[in-house]
Parts: C-alpha cells; structure tokens; sequence
C-alpha cells in the first residue's frame, strides 16, 4: 500500500453512518473514494456522496456511490481532499484540475474539511512550486491579467496540453496561472484576488482546513486548526 492509500483509508474511517460527504478530485481523492466504495460494500456504511468534479463523480458513480448533485446540498457534513501545496497556517493551494469552484464551495459549506497530503506538499509560502491558477469569465482576461500585474503577478492563460487550445474549465472559465518574482504573503493575496472583478474563483483556500493529515514513512501525522 502507498502512503495516499494508506492516507486515504485513514480519511475514511471519518465518515460515519448517515453523513454527506464531499469526494475530492486528483490520485489521493480517488483512494478516499474506492475505500468509501469498499466500506460501503463490505461494512455497510451508509452515507450520501457529493462530488467536486465531473471526474470524481463518474468514479463515484461507477463504484455505486450514492450521489447527490452539489445544487441539492445547503451543507455537508465532511469534505475530503488532496491539495497541491499546504502552508504551516494549514492555507493551501488547489485548482490544477477542471472544478475549482466546486472544490471551495464544498470546502466552505463543510462542517469539517479534511486535507490529504505527503510531506512534498508542504511549503513556506504558497505559489513555491506551482503558479496559482486563477478562473476567469472569459471576456474578462485581459482585464483581469492587468489587475494582476499591478500587484506583481505575471499571468499566462493556461493552454490545453498539446497547446492547439486554450484550457477551459468544466463550467466554462478560462483560467490563468500566476507567479509573482517577489514574496507576497498569502493571506493579502487572497484578499486581492477576491477583490478583482472577473475572477470567477482561484486557488487559494485560505482558513477553509480544519486538518491535515500528512503521510510519513508509513504513519499518519494529524494536524488540526
Ligand atoms: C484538484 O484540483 C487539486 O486541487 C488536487 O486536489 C490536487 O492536485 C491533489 O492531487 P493529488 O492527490 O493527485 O496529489
């Protein structure tokens, strides 16, 4: 068993009978998933399952998860996801995928959001190893890619993976990744990027965690805010 496996299936242990629960998006989130699919299966767990992709819920669905649509939810008691870089204020950077905004809806609309991690996610300061992805209306790019620039932040619009596109989201927003030269503090950043008209959402999900659990050499290592 590798440590998001292992990590996973010490997630799941969370869900309890009679909970709504948010499926996350990416190769951690797939192992929460198949351990929900395995409880349920052989332990008779019972739960309801939302999702935060188009992906995750094609995996739910295939593995007999019982679905609800994100527009039928007012709340959800745990949501469970991976991240791509994790600050020690527990902020992280997400959004590689297609469904951002789903993912910080669900963050923000749960009672509890756990996040899955290994140690090579962990870093000082958000933006260290990826640019922040940052959705945009389509008309709004440019504009937005100017604001951007005001506050140090070169911006390119993602392109599809052989680059005869540009990438779309799955809701229809262009996205934008952005690095800054100079160190910015995450915290005024988020506050700057909700302030720019045209960003439909981005990246960074600021006092949204309630743990991390990190996998180390075979161990869980719980971190709660
Ligand atoms: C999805 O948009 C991302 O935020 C993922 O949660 C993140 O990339 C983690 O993916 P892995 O679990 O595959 O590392």
């Amino acid at each position: 068993m590798n440590d998001k496996q292992h990590i996973a299936q010490h997630a799941a242990q969370q869900v309890k009978n009679g909970m709504i629960v948010g499926l996350g998006t990416g190769s951690t989130a797939n192992f929460f998933i198949e351990e929900l699919a395995r409880r349920q299966n052989q332990e008779g767990l019972q739960f309801k399952a939302v999702a935060s992709s188009v992906v995750s819920s094609i995996k739910a669905q295939q593995l007999g998860l019982p679905l609800i649509a994100i527009n039928h939810i007012d709340g959800l008691d745990l949501y469970v996801d991976g991240a791509d870089e994790v600050t020690p204020d527990l902020t992280l950077l997400k959004g590689r995928g297609y469904d951002l905004v789903r993912e910080k809806l669900l963050a923000k609309a749960a009672d509890s959001f756990l996040v899955l991690i290994d140690n090579s996610k962990r870093v000082t300061r958000i933006g260290e190893n990826f640019p922040i992805p940052i959705e945009v209306m389509p008309f709004a790019w440019q504009l937005v890619q100017r604001s951007l620039a005001a506050i140090g932040g070169a911006a390119t619009l993602r392109q599809t993976a052989n680059k005869d596109g540009l990438w779309v989201s799955s809701h229809g927003s262009l996205v934008l990744d952005v690095t800054f030269t100079s160190s910015i503090d995450h915290q005024a950043l988020n506050e700057h990027l909700n302030a720019i008209p045209g960003i439909v959402e981005h990246g960074i999900f600021s006092g949204l965690t309630s743990a991390v659990f990190c996998a180390h050499e075979g161990q869980v290592e719980e971190q709660w805010a």
